[in-house]
């Protein structure tokens, strides 16, 4: 009996050690740094035509700005306002508080000091200027080098705005998942991506829904605590909050499934009407206004590009409902 006790007392002095141990390694490592290399060679070139087009990914396709502006500013950039990319929009997640930078030249406050190719890199890679892993809210990895450019050349031509914005807030749980469930993306530094040319309106279509608009990054389902895709692309599903306590917006299935795809039976021309119309929902997370300032062209582009897709059997139930 004795012994036993004993042996008890080892297994839990052991056990506290070990989580002791667990909870100071979590304290120094969700902040680590990584080795990720700069591509040297990249330098934006500020020519008319790159700030015309960066403005207008930025505002209309790529939406930076719905992230990178307080919130307090989406009705302006539902008017069609070009409101400067202050930062300080914020997400209360399961795992704390994230908190966008400001993209304006300040360099005290905003990315005034950083190189081209940290920019570059924070988009293709998911490294901040310092090299910590950033919360994966954006997925342009994938963008073409072309729109990266453009999209830096206006960031860069925008007036300086001193606006310092709140560190993130993780709590442990926000912590424990940064330090081992969040690092780097792999995109193959040599890799140059071209924006798909030469007119192939489904393949162009797919570059935008799935590099530049980020329809996928929300009809997808979605682990939340580490942004992985969980459920099959563009079929939905996945919960997002509303600024009502205890509700949430479910993503619609968006392939063209017959019965639980919310656009069967959209002609080409109902879906560029509805994309020009804006927001039912005036809450709704979706950046309605962004995408109601997109060309013709890109949007039927991407209507091409979802009605091309294996349909997908997923009913999502109501979209505007309480959190489970
Ligand atoms: C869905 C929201 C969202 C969108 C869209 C978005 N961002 Fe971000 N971005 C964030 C958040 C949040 C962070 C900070 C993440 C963190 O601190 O871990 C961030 C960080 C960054 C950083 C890193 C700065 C640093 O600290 O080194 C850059 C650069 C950036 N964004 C540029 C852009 C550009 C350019 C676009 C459009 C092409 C864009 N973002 C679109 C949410 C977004
Ligand atoms: C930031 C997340 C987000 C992004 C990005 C996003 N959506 Fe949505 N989408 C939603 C949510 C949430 C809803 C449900 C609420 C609503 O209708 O606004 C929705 C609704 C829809 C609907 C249903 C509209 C209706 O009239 O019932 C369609 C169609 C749609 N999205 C297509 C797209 C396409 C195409 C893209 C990319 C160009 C896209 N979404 C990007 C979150 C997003």
């Amino acid at each position: 009996m004795k012994a036993l006790l004993k042996w008890g007392l080892y297994l839990l002095s052991a056990l506290f050690v070990l989580i002791a141990g667990l909870l100071i390694y979590i304290q120094n490592a969700w902040n680590r740094t990584f080795d990720v290399p700069l591509d040297e060679t990249f330098q934006v070139v500020l020519t008319p035509e790159a700030v015309e087009n960066g403005r207008y990914l930025v505002y209309g396709p790529a939406h930076c700005a719905y992230c990178h502006a307080a919130k307090d500013l989406w009705p302006a950039l539902d008017a069609g306002e070009y409101v400067p990319l202050s930062g300080g929009y914020y997400w209360d997640f399961e795992i704390g508080r994230i908190t966008s930078p400001n993209l304006t030249p300040d360099p005290e406050t905003g990315i005034g000091d950083y190189t081209d190719a940290e920019l570059k890199r924070a988009l293709r890679a998911n490294v901040s200027q310092k090299g910590r892993a950033l919360f994966p809210l954006m997925d342009f990895h994938q963008i073409s080098d072309q729109d990266i450019h453009d999209i830096i050349a206006y960031i860069r031509s925008q007036p300086p705005v001193v606006n310092e914005v709140a560190d993130n807030q993780f709590n442990l749980l926000g912590k424990a998942i940064m330090s081992f469930g969040i690092g780097p993306v792999d995109w193959g530094m040599d890799a140059p991506r071209y924006r798909p040319a030469g007119g192939d309106l489904i393949t162009y279509g797919a570059y935008l829904a799935n590099n530049v608009t980020a329809c996928m990054a929300c009809h997808t389902k979605r682990d939340l605590k580490d942004g992985s895709y969980i459920g099959e692309r563009f079929a939905g599903g996945f919960p997002m909050q509303s600024s009502e306590p205890g509700m949430v917006y479910v993503t619609p299935n968006i392939t063209p499934d017959p019965e639980t795809g919310i656009m069967f039976g959209w002609t080409e021309d109902a879906f560029v009407h509805r994309f020009l119309a804006g927001r039912v929902y005036a809450d709704s997370p979706m950046p309605w206004a962004a995408y109601a300032r997109m060309t013709d062209e890109d949007l039927r582009a991407i209507y091409a590009y979802l009605m091309s897709l294996e349909p997908v059997r997923n009913d999502i139930g109501p979209i505007y409902t309480a959190a489970k």
